[in-house]
This record gives structure tokens, sequence and C-alpha cells, in this order.
């Protein structure tokens, strides 16, 4: 009997039926070839077919594309489908969108097509230095965790990503947080990505742009769970505690906060 309903069931009905009565120790023994998603320090056996999506898919395609030598041995696909996810979500509020830490764009570049921005009627603010951290702002670990992590900018990087993006409604601030803050015009913002490895200019960003997130706003901050950036952590949650909220830590390792 057993057998017959093997050959009749379909794959996926055995499997969900077996993973749905299996106790702790089994867990321990799922085989590594149904691992569903394996890269940037996260492995699961959870599933993961927004992989599949087509839209999902060119978006991740065309990071990549701009992601260089950075993405050439690596893939970062839960992360950018948290970010298109959170993008998504926020096209549908009132606001701008925001990026802190652009250096090339891979990320936004894929939000940018999977959320089609330029038909949302919203401007997109890019802030980078484009030449790599401030030392008046980094820690001298940070500017050397930076330079291991190969973020070293090229002279043309700020040409570059203006090139990258002159087709969309994109805006580049050119310059160090703190400074640049202020050149940001915009009131209402509510999508906020935050990735500069660094305490100080992320801490800066998140106190300037709180009260400009609309209710239901998406931040993420990128670092939030990575090994080696816990003084970033830290600053993150007594950021998040001074304004009565917490930060939900994701299994990518970014945080997202929604502004209540
Ligand atoms: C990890 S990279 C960001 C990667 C980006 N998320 C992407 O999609 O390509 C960090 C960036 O933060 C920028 N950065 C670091 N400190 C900064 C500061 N004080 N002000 C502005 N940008 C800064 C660096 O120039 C670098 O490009």
């Amino acid at each position: 009997m057993k057998e017959l309903l093997k050959k009749l069931l379909p794959q996926k009905w055995i499997k969900a039926f077996r993973y749905r009565n299996m106790n702790l120790d089994d867990y321990y023994m799922l085989p590594k070839s149904e691992i569903t998603y394996a890269n940037d320090l996260l492995y699961t056996y959870h599933n993961a077919d927004f992989m599949k999506e087509p839209r999902f898919a060119e978006a991740y395609r065309l990071c990549k594309e701009i992601g260089g030598d950075l993405l050439k041995d690596y893939d970062i696909q839960w992360r950018i489908h948290v970010l298109c996810w959170a993008a998504s979500q926020a096209a549908h509020l009132e606001g701008d969108f925001v990026d802190c830490g652009v250096n090339t764009g891979f990320c936004p570049r894929a939000v940018i097509h999977y959320v089609d921005f330029n038909k949302l009627n919203k401007k997109y603010y890019f802030l980078d230095t484009f030449s790599g951290m401030d030392e008046r702002y980094s820690t001298p670990y940070e500017m050397e965790r930076s330079k291991k992590l190969k973020y070293g900018e090229s002279g043309s990087l700020y040409e570059k990503v203006k090139k990258t993006f002159a087709p969309f409604n994109v805006e580049l601030i050119k310059g160090p947080i703190p400074d640049t803050l202020a050149q940001v015009p915009t009131q209402k913002v509510c999508y906020l990505s935050i990735d500069m490895n660094s305490v100080k200019p992320e801490v800066a960003a998140l106190e300037f742009f709180w009260d400009k997130m609309v209710h239901g706003g998406y931040i993420i901050l990128d670092d939030y769970g990575y090994p080696g950036c816990i003084e970033q952590k830290l600053a993150h949650d007594a950021f998040a505690a001074s304004k009565g909220v917490k930060v939900l830590s994701l299994p990518t390792c970014q945080g997202l906060i929604i502004k209540p």
C-alpha cells in the first residue's frame, strides 16, 4: 500500500507529509540535496520559490550585472528579495525612496526593476561619498574592514552610477553623511535602505529620516546581524529603543523597522 501511494502521489505531497510528521531528531537528518538556498551565510530547507518569479529573476540578473567583482562568486538573492518586497510594499505609500550607501547601486538596480520605479511617480535619492568611507566619520576598524571586503571605490564610481541610473527618476547626492543629509529635499520617505558599514553615518541617517518616514514606511538595515558588525547592531537597537520600536532580525542578516 505504502509503495502504491508513493507511485500515485506527487513527490511534493509526500515531502510535505514527511516534513510535517518529523520529530526534532529527523530535522538533523535532512539530506543536503534538499537544501533550497545556501548563499551569503544562510542555508535553509525553506521554500525559496521567490527566485523563480520571472520579475525577480530579471531584477537579480540586473543586480549581478553591475555588482562586478563583488558578486562574481557570491550570491545574495534572499537579501535582494527582502529589499524588493519592502520596496513593493512601500510603493503603495506616499513618499520617496532613499538609499544611504549606494556603491555601484546593485541593490537599488534590482529594486528599480522589480517595482518598475519610473511608473511610481516617486524620486529615488542615492547618497554616497562615491569614494569610500570618510575617516572623519568611520572608525579605523570600519575603514580596514571595508578595504578587506573590497569596497575599493574607483575614481569613476560617481560617473558610472550616474550613467547606469540616468534613465530612472534618481537623484545622486555626493559626499559624506552626515554632511549631505540636509541636501535631500523630500519631506516624506516610504523606503529607506541603509548600508554604509559604519555606525556614525548610519545613526545620523536614521536620526535625520525618522521624522520624515511616513507611517508604515520601511527601513532596511543591511548589516544588522552580520558577523563582525555588532557595533552597528547595538547602535541600531539603541536608536530603535529611543523611538520606542524594535528591529526585526531577519535570517538574511538584515534588520527591518516599520515606522508605526
Ligand atoms: C557596502 S557599500 C553599499 C553597497 C550597496 N548597497 C550596493 O547596492 O551596491 C557601502 C557604501 O557606503 C559608502 N559610505 C561609507 N561611509 C559613508 C558616509 N559617511 N557617507 C556616505 N557614504 C558612505 C561607501 O562609499 C560605499 O559605497
